[in-house]
């Protein structure tokens, strides 16, 4: 126990002393893989070329966004080429956007105008927990693998509410789903029209706005596109953390997850390995009362998907999809309302490519919450995890849309 406290001392310290990774002319291409040769050469390439998959084809025919170091541009480019590729180039220079995110001057208060990091979040959640005790309700599920706790707040106007429970940036590089969810919060205590007013005072909302806490402190101080969580399973200690949404114990490692532990996909060396995944669901069995979670989100980004299970299959949908994608459209379409931004919906196996170990598969199998979906935030791949910080409330006003949407379409079949 005390080798493990002076171990995250250390590595705080450690945090903070270390460089951060930089970027400067890497390339991010978005490569159409036609045929089964193309995906192979490309999986062949991956540690030679140094590609760094943003987001990965898993169907034939369809889009992967690769980042590239700039010795290796020259190559790829021509090996592009020579193989008949569809491509083009989505970012010019990563480092650019990831300054562009960083602000000279810090605005410690939310204002949604700035990337906040976990500190500045957690300074916010004191803030309205002492404003509003009345409907604001703190928790906390535990400390991550590195001591930091995982926060989250229930919102409640009064008992006997219908809940919703969302966990966002279980992923550490997609900061602007906690932005989002924070700006939510927000709406939900101050509401500026009556739709919102509405689905505050009449469902609880269980929030926590950055479960990985490790991860994200990590992309903030040293790597910007950490994706995963920061428990050192890895016997050569060459690689560290688990994807966290591969962790969750419902068939875990089936598919769409990796046993090697360099893989950004990597599931853990067990299910719920992680204390971050033993935690919440820990949180989710033990502190809510069984029945009342009707809605469960994981909010990701980007791709601007509304996914359901099945993701371990798209031969089969589960007995309560027709209802998952009403209330999904539901979402998809107050959202587009906003702004006409386009949410496209489905089963994760269908819409975009196999998962399994997702907590939106254990919150439905396990759990038997009826409705439940991974959202990937805005944008297609433009700028994917370097978001601008002048998106923030855009995209958080459309969600909130969305939210007000999905819930009235809950309501149309009795879910809520
Ligand atoms: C690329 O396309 C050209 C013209 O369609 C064809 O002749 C060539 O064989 C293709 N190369 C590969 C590697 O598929
Ligand atoms: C949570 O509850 C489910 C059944 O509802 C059970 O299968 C699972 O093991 C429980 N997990 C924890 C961590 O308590
Ligand atoms: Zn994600």
């Amino acid at each position: 126990m005390l080798l493990k406290i002076l171990l995250v001392v250390g590595l705080f310290g450690l945090a903070r002393s270390v460089e951060q990774v930089r970027y400067d002319n890497y390339k991010v291409y978005n490569v159409r893989i036609d045929d089964l040769e193309q995906f192979k050469l490309l999986h062949t390439q991956e540690r030679s070329l140094k590609l760094s998959s943003w987001r990965e084809a898993r169907h034939l025919g369809e889009s992967s966004d690769i980042m590239l170091p700039p010795e290796y541009q020259k190559t790829f480019e021509s090996l592009l080429t020579k193989h008949n590729f569809t491509y083009n180039l989505k970012i010019d220079n990563v480092q650019t956007h990831i300054d562009a995110q960083r602000p000279k001057q810090r605005i410690t208060s939310m204002e949604w105008t700035q990337f906040h990091t976990l500190e500045e979040i957690y300074a916010w959640l004191d803030v309205i927990e002492d404003r509003y005790p009345d409907i604001v309700t703190p928790f906390t599920i535990g400390n991550s693998y590195e001591g930091r706790p995982i926060r989250g707040v229930k919102i409640s106007y009064k008992e006997g509410n219908p809940a919703v429970f969302i966990e966002s940036n279980i992923h550490a590089r997609e900061w602007i789903t906690s932005a989002t969810i924070t700006y939510f919060i927000d709406e939900l205590l101050v509401p500026r029209n009556p739709a919102v007013r509405d689905i505050a005072q009449n469902v609880d909302w269980y929030i926590i706005p950055v479960l990985n806490t490790d991860g994200f402190a990590y992309s903030h101080e040293v790597e910007r596109l950490w994706r995963k969580s920061r428990l050192p399973s890895d016997p050569t200690g060459e690689c560290i953390g688990t994807d966290l949404n591969r962790n969750f114990d419902y068939l875990w490692m089936l598919t769409g997850a990796e046993s090697d532990p360099c893989s950004q996909l990597y599931a853990g060396p067990s299910p719920e390995s992680d204390p971050e995944i033993s935690q919440l669901t820990a949180y989710i069995n033990n502190s809510i009362p069984e029945g009342t979670i009707k809605i469960y989100i994981s909010l990701h980004s980007y791709g601007q998907y509304v996914l359901s299970p099945w993701g371990h299959t798209a031969l089969e949908f589960p007995e309560h999809y027709p209802q998952m994608m009403h209330v999904a459209k539901g979402f998809s379409d107050a959202l587009y309302r906003r702004y006409g931004t386009v949410f496209t919906y489905g089963s994760s196996a269908t819409t975009l490519y196999e998962v399994s170990g997702s907590g939106k598969e254990w919150a439905y199998a396990v759990k038997n919450i009826k409705i439940h979906y991974t959202i990937e935030l805005r944008d297609k791949g433009e700028l994917g995890f370097v978001l601008p910080p002048e998106d923030i409330i855009p995209v958080a006003r459309e969600v909130t849309e969305g939210f007000v949407g999905m819930i009235a379409a809950a309501r149309e079949i009795d879910i809520l």
